[in-house]
């Protein structure tokens, strides 16, 4: 039966950021379909309400503590994830971000500062990840990138550069490891989290919806039933692609000017 395909059941699967948002849509949507899911992030009480939902919808959760920024937490993270799972299937690189910021007020450290976070965590994550999956005769790797990293706005030169950096990171490392590894992206539009209320009140929260030909901001489990997708299975002849997942943009639909002085033409 086709849809068997999409079943995790038996393996092991480390979700990062998966505290709250995408993330911790991602981890409930591999625990729905039967993985045991290490749940990684900073926050241990968010960590550990992710990790009893993931186990109340038929997988088994573990709450494993993890700032990616730190590469001995990282190995941590995969000694334990073995330890507690016995084997290493899936891994999804979810956990990253960075304010919006002009290029003109953009230091070297803040750029370099969004690579780390998001492309150098899921590069140390993935090498460190990939001689488990292979001692288990393969794996599947799943990056969330951003639909910054294909469309222009202001403000973003850090963050969209970065997800650019993670999204052709994924091509590269599929073409260093098919087939016994996948490595696949979901390039995401604006889906409604924490980190994008941050930005959203009603009037934004609108204008968003309307230059979106989908008419609505995404959800986490929207993103997740596309990462289960590519991290199981059903994706078995896909790997080195970034999916895109947007409700259909095609030009950014960020509402915000973040110095509307300095905006072309004004
Ligand atoms: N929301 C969007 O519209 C959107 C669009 C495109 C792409 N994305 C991407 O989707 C991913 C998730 O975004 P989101 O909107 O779901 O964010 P979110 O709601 O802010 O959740 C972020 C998660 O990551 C964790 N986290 C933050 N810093 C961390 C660190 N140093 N180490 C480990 N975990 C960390 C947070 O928990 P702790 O703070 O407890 O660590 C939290 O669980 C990001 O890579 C983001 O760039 C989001």
């Amino acid at each position: 039966m086709l849809l068997e395909r999409f079943r995790l059941d038996d393996q092991v699967a480390i979700v990062t950021g998966a505290g709250r948002g995408i993330g911790r849509g991602i981890a409930l949507a591999l625990g729905e379909a039967g993985a045991t899911v290490v749940c990684a992030a900073r926050t241990v009480a968010a960590l550990e309400d992710t990790a009893a939902e993931v186990t109340r919808r038929g997988g088994r959760g573990l709450a494993v503590p993890c700032d990616v920024l730190e590469e001995p937490q990282l190995e941590h993270l995969v000694a334990e994830t073995v330890r507690l799972g016995g084997r290493l299937d899936v891994l999804v690189n979810n956990a990253g971000g960075s304010m919006p910021m002009l290029a003109e007020v953009t230091s070297r450290d803040d750029f370099e500062a969004a690579f780390r976070f998001n492309v150098s965590s899921a590069f140390v994550l993935s090498r460190l990840a990939i001689p488990r999956m292979l001692a288990v005769g393969g794996g599947s790797i799943v990056n969330v990138t951003s639909a910054l990293s294909r469309l222009v706005e202001s403000g973003f030169v850090s963050y969209g550069t970065a997800k650019a950096g993670l999204s052709h990171l994924t091509r590269l490392l599929a073409c260093e490891y098919a087939p016994r590894i996948r490595v696949n992206a979901v390039c995401c539009g604006a889906v409604l989290t924490e980190a994008l209320g941050l930005f959203l009140d009603d009037d934004t929260r609108t204008r968003m919806e309307q230059q979106t030909p989908l008419g609505r901001l995404g959800t986490p489990e929207d993103v997740a039933i596309l990462a289960l997708y590519l991290a199981s299975d059903a994706s078995s002849w896909v790997t080195g692609k970034v999916y895109e997942i947007d409700g259909g943009t095609v030009d950014s639909n960020w509402p915000i000017r973040i110095r509307p002085e300095l905006e072309p033409g004004r």
